[in-house]
């Protein structure tokens, strides 16, 4: 186990200050924590060769699963799941079925990644745009969405759209980088030299409550920010990304004041109808008179 301090961040040393100067320890060390101890079996390489955004995959899901009730056999869809590392741990750690999708990243290097982890039986990947997906109506048990929701999720409609993918009492659950709470007016300014106009779908806890509370169709059970979740967030850029010092450096000066990780689960409403998809108004033409002076169509 490697040297973790009183909140569990594996490895390193603490600059003066507290800033969280990460730069000792192997990737092996870092990616070992003891809150986090279904991701910590896990090879660092492993972890790191399916990397497909800014944020440990496996750390976050499985805080997000501690919040889910997934029992071998349900039929779960992974949610812009990247290269597909959450989708083999949800197989492997709960023995659930695994819908692999995502937009980005093609099926066929995940399709590689899944036989390897001996889970081809349980992950099935496939490319499809979180708007446009190709499901049956109520087919999924669950869904999960690790660090990819903002993208689609932020449209005031879509999670009446997602809903109707999952079974009444259903549940939907997101995790990823988001705000510990929303800021009004300009962008503190040592955020500045990182935030780009893309961000302003980072979001807070209390702001996925409402927003999908609203919604009328699902019912919140939990929305929270990961303790200390700005120092997982720093230590996988030290690990995964070290030199992208702008991050870093936004990360450090913050402290946590407004980056973290953010999560929410809702439970679809067995008394809410979510609206069908809108594919086709079938319409016949009826001539009229463009102007008011002008003869009926039928005396032209
Ligand atoms: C930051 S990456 C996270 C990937 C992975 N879940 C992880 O945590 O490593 C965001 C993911 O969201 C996916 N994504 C973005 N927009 C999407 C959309 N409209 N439909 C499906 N996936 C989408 C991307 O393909 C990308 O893999």
């Amino acid at each position: 186990m490697a040297d973790e301090d009183e909140a569990g961040n594996a490895g390193g040393t603490r600059g003066p200050g507290g800033t969280g100067d990460r730069s000792e320890g192997t990737a092996g060390e870092r990616l070992r924590s003891a809150r986090f101890p279904r991701s910590s079996r896990y090879h660092p390489d492993w972890i790191a060769g399916a990397v497909s955004g800014g944020a440990n995959s496996l750390w976050l899901t499985e805080w997000l699963t501690e919040a889910l009730d997934l029992r071998p056999g349900l039929r779960v869809l992974d949610l812009g799941c990247g290269r597909g590392a959450s989708s083999v741990f949800l197989a492997r750690e709960f023995g659930v079925q695994v819908w692999a999708t995502d937009l980005w990243f093609g099926p066929d290097e995940r399709l590689a990644r899944i036989r390897d982890a001996g889970v081809e039986d349980a992950v099935f990947p496939l490319r499809a745009d979180a708007r446009s997906l190709p499901f049956a109506t109520d087919f999924f048990d669950a869904v999960v969405s690790i660090d990819s929701f903002v993208y689609y999720g932020t449209d005031d409609l879509y999670l009446n759209y997602l809903s109707r993918f999952v079974r009444p009492g259903g549940v939907i659950g997101i995790a990823g980088a988001g705000l510990v709470d929303e800021f009004d007016g300009p962008v503190p300014g040592h955020l500045r030299a990182w935030w780009e106009p893309s961000m302003a779908c980072l979001h807070s806890a209390a702001w996925w409550r409402r927003h999908w509370e609203r919604s009328g169709v699902a019912h919140v059970t939990v929305a929270d920010t990961m303790p200390d979740g700005w120092l997982r967030w720093l230590d996988w850029h030290h690990t995964i990304n070290p030199d992208n010092t702008v991050e870093i450096d936004a990360l450090t000066a913050d402290q946590g004041r407004h980056l973290g990780y953010v999560r929410a689960v809702a439970h679809r409403r067995p008394d809410a109808t979510p609206d069908e998809p809108i594919a086709d108004i079938p319409l016949a033409y009826t001539a009229h008179p463009l102007l008011r002076d002008d003869p009926p169509p039928a005396a032209r």
